[in-house]
């Protein structure tokens, strides 16, 4: 019996292995070579707050390795909340402008080559046309060259205040990125840099990389960050990548039929493709608006608001899969805190759409704000925070 269910099982699935719909294994050449120096500091500086304006946020607060390298939360807490993950809290007497409108996305593998798209809606990516190959969004041109998109997008949390920098008046960074004075000698990049090298170790570490007495500039820093982003949070050892490689019991049956039906029917890999599941382009697969949004009046349109185009409204860049399983919520803005529910998202999209216009209903005709705990209370509607946890459950 148990011979013949395995044989049934083995005939089911020999349609997938064919090589062609797999991608190739993950290779070291696949990512760029590293030096442990600027690894180090790198690490250092991903964990220090020194880089916000106030010194009270670091890049590990919303890309916690704890959690899947994102933060746990729908929409971030940046500057001025308190604690991690789902325990960050408003700090009380230091109020928060506004949640982030976006989810902190997951870290894994940004640093391979391939990945030269950055954010939800690719407001960073290489571009041979660009300033140093580079485009950036409006006034952050960069000053100098950089080799990886990567590089280029860890110079710029530092310069949003609700995320690092902190609002006008409280410091000088904030006031400087306020007054849109970015570059130069006195702008706020100049500024942040001269904070870290104004401490010693930070210093001499540097000096072992850029030559002592040669000044520090904000993009050895971005360089120091992305290098250890690279190193550390690769994710290229899972037993799908086990399978690639040969190992063909690596994968039990469950996830065999998840891998025929993700290569296969699912057509999941049209845009997930490739060694890290993502085509880096951007496609509309609409997912229902969820907090405050990037837009005006609660509304995210993603790539369309970089490039102007009409036909590229609502679409965001699919994200790369690896470790997906540790880096809920999911989608641009954490609309779903289910992977499940992510997926299932992609297979009827109008009933998303559909509960979250109920929601919102029922929400408007609320007298009360829905029950939700007080990190959710700076929203200045509560119909614009039609709760993730219910969606799941609902789809
Ligand atoms: C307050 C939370 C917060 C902090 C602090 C923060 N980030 Fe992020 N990060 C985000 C959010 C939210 C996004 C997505 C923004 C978007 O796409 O519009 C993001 C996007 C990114 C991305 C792009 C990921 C991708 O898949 O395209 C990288 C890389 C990144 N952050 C690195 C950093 C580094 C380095 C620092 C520190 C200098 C940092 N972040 C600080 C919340 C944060
Ligand atoms: C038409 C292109 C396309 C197809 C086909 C597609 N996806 Fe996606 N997927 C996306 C995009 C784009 C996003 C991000 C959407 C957003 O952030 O608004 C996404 C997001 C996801 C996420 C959330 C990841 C995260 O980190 O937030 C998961 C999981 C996912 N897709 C799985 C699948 C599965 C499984 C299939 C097959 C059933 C599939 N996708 C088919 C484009 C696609």
């Amino acid at each position: 019996m148990r011979l013949l269910i395995t044989t049934a099982i083995l005939t089911s699935f020999a349609g997938i292995s064919a090589a062609s719909d797999l991608p190739n294994p993950i290779l070291p050449s696949d990512f760029p070579t590293l030096d442990t120096e600027i690894v180090s500091i790198g690490r250092q500086l991903f964990y220090d707050p020194v880089l916000s304006g106030n010194d009270n946020i670091a890049c590990a607060t919303c890309h916690h390795p704890a959690l899947g390298t994102g933060d746990a939360m729908s929409l971030s807490i940046g500057e001025g909340g308190l604690g991690l993950g789902r325990m960050r809290e408003v700090d009380n007497g230091n109020e928060i402008k506004d949640r982030i409108p976006r989810n902190a996305p997951a870290l894994f593998n940004l640093g391979a080559r391939e990945f030269s798209v950055m954010f939800h809606d690719g407001r960073v990516m290489r571009d041979r046309d660009a300033m140093y190959g580079i485009k950036m969004p409006e006034g952050r041109t960069l000053e100098r060259p950089r080799n990886t998109a990567l590089a280029a997008q860890n110079i710029l949390p530092i310069l949003i205040h609700d995320e690092m920098a902190g609002h006008p008046g409280e410091n000088p960074i904030a006031d400087a990125i306020e007054a849109e004075e970015i570059h130069g000698p006195n702008g706020a990049w100049q500024q942040i840099t001269a904070k870290v090298e104004a401490i010693e170790e930070y210093r001499m570490a540097f000096d072992w990389i850029i030559g002592q007495g040669t000044p520090l500039h904000i993009t050895d820093i971005g360089d120091a960050l992305s290098q250890f982003i690279t190193y550390e949070f690769r994710a290229t050892d899972s037993p799908f990548d086990q399978y690639l490689n040969g190992k063909a019991d690596a994968l039990r049956a469950d996830q065999m039929a998840g891998m025929e039906l993700f290569y296969g029917k699912g057509n999941c890999a049209s845009c997930h493709s490739g060694k890290f599941q993502t085509d880096h382009g951007f496609h509309a697969i609409g997912l229902p608006q969820f907090g405050p949004g990037k837009d005006d009046a609660y509304a995210d349109t993603g790539r369309g608001m970089i490039s102007g185009l009409d036909e590229d409204k609502y679409r965001f860049r699919t994200p790369s899969l690896r470790n997906v399983t540790l880096s809920a919520p999911y989608g641009h803005n954490g609309a779903y805190t289910d992977l499940e529910a992510m997926v299932r998202h992609h297979l009827i999209p109008s009933r998303g759409l559909a509960i979250m216009i109920a929601v919102k209903l029922r929400c408007m005709r609320s007298v009360k704000p829905p029950r939700i705990g007080s990190r959710w209370t700076i929203w200045p509607k509560c119909c614009a925070s039609p709760w993730p946890q219910r969606l799941s459950r609902l789809i």
